[in-house]
């Protein structure tokens, strides 16, 4: 059976990218080596929307939170955490775990964060040196609205790093980095980017690169400097994850041919659809619909049915793998994802493979009331 992997990350892989992961090894510090690395930052540049340099880590997104916070901050340092989900406090908690003194600003799941909220939050705050974001919440559904949510702390706190988590929204969504004033911005291979997991994207401004020189909290892998110095000799600090490199090479050519604006108006459709298919099904949506996200859908499952239950029966009669609710959602939603290399027959198969199995489990789509 064919697999539809609708997870929100890893996501699927498409077959120009997966011939070009198989390549025979080379070296890594070699000339060809130099030139995908080159031409690998350039194209990220215009994704993260930044003249800075964009420096690669081998790690997933968890470990690119934890290079913005050692190389931004001291401990000791106040930052404001707002937290909309499971990944907005993991950030907060990194943070906490160096030492840095967090307030934590917890917004309902399923809600995004009010700018103004947060302005007002800041106000009580006047040390503050960072506010920790996350522009797609992976897992309620939620996108905030960025360029609003930086403009409101700027306003409030202008010397204040804004620290951006956009691993399931950068590549797919627009984010532009420079203009919005953004200070660290960093994403993972496996989410929007067509690539296995494995390489963790961040980019810093020229006020976090000021700060980077005098934070002093501890770091060796993870210290920007090492990996700019030898980014400017067209290598990695250490050994980088080669075959990633490859595919992202060509996962970037396939993403500029179809250009960013189609990429995002792509991302646009597919979660309409998603969302539309699961109201046709009766069902009812997790996330404020005014800040669904375009990457990820999640879905509350109705009552009567066994949220394990229908993953399981999608697994394993219909070959679709969706994503659970983590955390306290554990069993009350789905999510599935549609982000990447996905259009919209992926999503039809997929809503098709749901509306039978939620069938098999006795859900009945409520019949709308007659006009009269
Ligand atoms: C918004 C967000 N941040 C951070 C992470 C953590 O990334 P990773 O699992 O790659 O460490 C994820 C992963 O799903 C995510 O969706």
């Amino acid at each position: 059976m064919q697999q539809n992997l609708r997870i929100p990350g890893p996501t699927p892989i498409p077959p120009r990218v997966a011939e070009a992961l198989a390549r025979p090894m080379i070296n890594h510090r070699g000339p060809e080596f130099a030139a995908i690395l080159a031409r690998v930052t350039e194209r990220l540049q215009r994704f993260f929307q930044t003249s800075q340099p964009v420096l690669g880590f081998p790690a997933s997104g968890s470990g690119a939170m934890e290079a913005a916070i050692v190389n931004c901050f001291s401990p000791g340092d106040p930052v404001l955490a707002v937290s909309i989900g499971v990944f907005g406090n993991r950030l907060a908690s990194v943070a906490q775990t160096f030492g840095l003194a967090v307030t934590r600003m917890d917004v309902s799941w399923g809600q995004a964060a009010d700018p103004e909220a947060v302005a007002a939050r800041l106000a009580a705050l006047p040390t503050v040196k960072g506010v920790l974001l996350t522009h797609n919440e992976t897992s309620t559904g939620v996108t905030n609205d960025l360029a609003a949510l930086a403009a409101a702390i700027r306003r409030a706190r202008p010397d204040a790093l804004i620290v951006v988590d956009a691993v399931s929204s950068l590549g797919c969504v627009d984010l532009r980095m420079d203009d919005w004033d953004l200070d660290v911005v960093f994403t993972a291979s496996q989410k929007g980017w067509m690539v296995p997991p494995g390489l963790a994207m961040i980019a810093a401004s020229p006020r976090a690169w000021a700060a980077v020189e005098r934070a002093t909290l501890p770091r060796f892998y993870w210290d920007f400097r090492a990996v700019k110095k030898s980014l400017d000799k067209g290598q990695t600090p250490y050994t980088p994850p080669v075959n990633v490199y490859f595919g992202l090479d060509v996962a970037l050519d396939m993403m500029l041919a179809e250009g960013r604006d189609t990429i995002f108006a792509r991302h646009q459709r597919v979660a309409d659809l998603t969302r539309a298919r699961a109201r046709a099904l009766g069902l009812t949506l997790f996330a404020d619909p005014a800040h669904a996200s375009n990457t990820v859908t999640a879905i509350n499952v109705p009552d009567g049915v066994d949220g394990k239950a229908l993953t399981k029966a999608l697994r394993e009669r219909e070959g679709v793998i969706v994503g659970g609710g983590q955390d306290r959602l554990e069993g009350t939603i789905i999510r599935i994802g549609h982000l990447g290399y996905v259009h919209e027959p992926d999503i039809t198969s997929c809503m098709d493979a749901l509306e039978r199995q939620l069938a098999a489990l006795g859900h009945r789509v409520p019949v709308p009331a007659a006009e009269s």
